[in-house]
């Protein structure tokens, strides 16, 4: 059984590439968390192991992941495998993620990083329809040899863990998150048309419209699903964001 977490694509990609080639479920945590107000006290059952897929925040995976697997009950299989995807680092995400398995009494089967398009514009660049392009047909090779790995009950390799990789997973990401994490900054500009596509695509239900405008609450988990689907690239992040491609994956794979 397959979950995914995803803000622009990537990481629902990457579930719904193993599914296909797993033939397993794929449920996605952004509409379980949608439509029941976070999804606690649920019991999941599979035969084969639980696969999450995610973004990487902040080189750990996101809050909403951890909480989702926190708060729910996973029987049958013991095995749980972990893929993220990052614009190019996991920090030590995996030791969080052994502790986060020994919690729930699963067995830990490792984390494999899949490299996809950047999408964190409220702080980076994204990359163009082009380059993203390439930059997703080169993930291919590797989540398709991680889906090998699952079938055939292996473990992902393990991967060196430095000291940076310790501070970034986790003196900044607690940093990150107490200090970055914020819907503060959004805003809708004169392009908008008040189509409701952001308030739809927000997992936290975190947006609403106000006189036909988006207006931000404080639930935010900076996914950036609010930011970079909406088809009028009518919102802006501060500064950050102004003049920079808006990333989807469903932009480039539709191409
Ligand atoms: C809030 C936030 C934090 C991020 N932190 C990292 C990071 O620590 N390391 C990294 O390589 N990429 C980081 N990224 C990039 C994303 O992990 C990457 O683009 C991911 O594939 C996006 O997945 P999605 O399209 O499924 O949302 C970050 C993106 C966001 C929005
Ligand atoms: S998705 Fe864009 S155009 Fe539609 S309401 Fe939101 S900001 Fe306006
Ligand atoms: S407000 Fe935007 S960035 Fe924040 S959680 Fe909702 S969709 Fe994601």
């Amino acid at each position: 059984m397959i979950f995914y977490f995803s803000g622009t694509g990537n990481s629902r990609f990457v579930a719904e590439t193993l599914g296909k080639t797993l033939s397993e479920t794929v449920l996605s945590v952004n509409d379980l968390i949608r439509d029941t107000a976070r999804a606690a006290g649920g019991e999941y059952v599979s035969e084969t192991p639980f696969v999450f897929v995610s973004p990487t925040y902040a080189w750990r995976i996101p809050h909403v992941m951890e909480t989702f697997i926190r708060e729910n009950a996973f029987s049958g299989c013991r095995d749980a495998y972990f893929l993220m995807t990052c614009g190019d680092s996991i920090g030590a995400a995996a030791r969080y993620l052994q502790t986060l398995c020994k919690e729930k009494g699963l067995h830990f089967r490792g984390v494999q990083k899949i490299v996809m398009p950047e999408n964190y514009i409220a702080m980076f660049s994204a990359p163009e329809m082009n380059e993203a392009e390439k930059i997703i047909a080169n993930a291919v090779p590797g989540l398709l040899t991680a889906a090998e790995t699952v079938r055939a009950g292996k473990d992902f390799p393990s991967q060196k863990i430095g000291a940076l990789d310790r501070l970034y997973s986790g003196a900044v990401n607690t940093v990150f998150y107490k200090w970055f994490v914020s819907a503060k900054g959004f805003y809708a500009t004169d392009a908008c048309i008040g189509c409701g596509l952001c308030v739809k695509n927000c997992p936290f239900h975190n947006i609403k419209l106000q006189n036909g405008k988006p207006v931000w609450g404080a639930d935010c988990t900076h996914c950036m699903a609010c930011i970079c689907h909406c088809p009028k690239e009518a919102i802006e992040y501060k500064k950050k964001s102004q003049g920079q491609p808006r990333y989807t994956a469903e932009k480039v794979l539709k191409k």
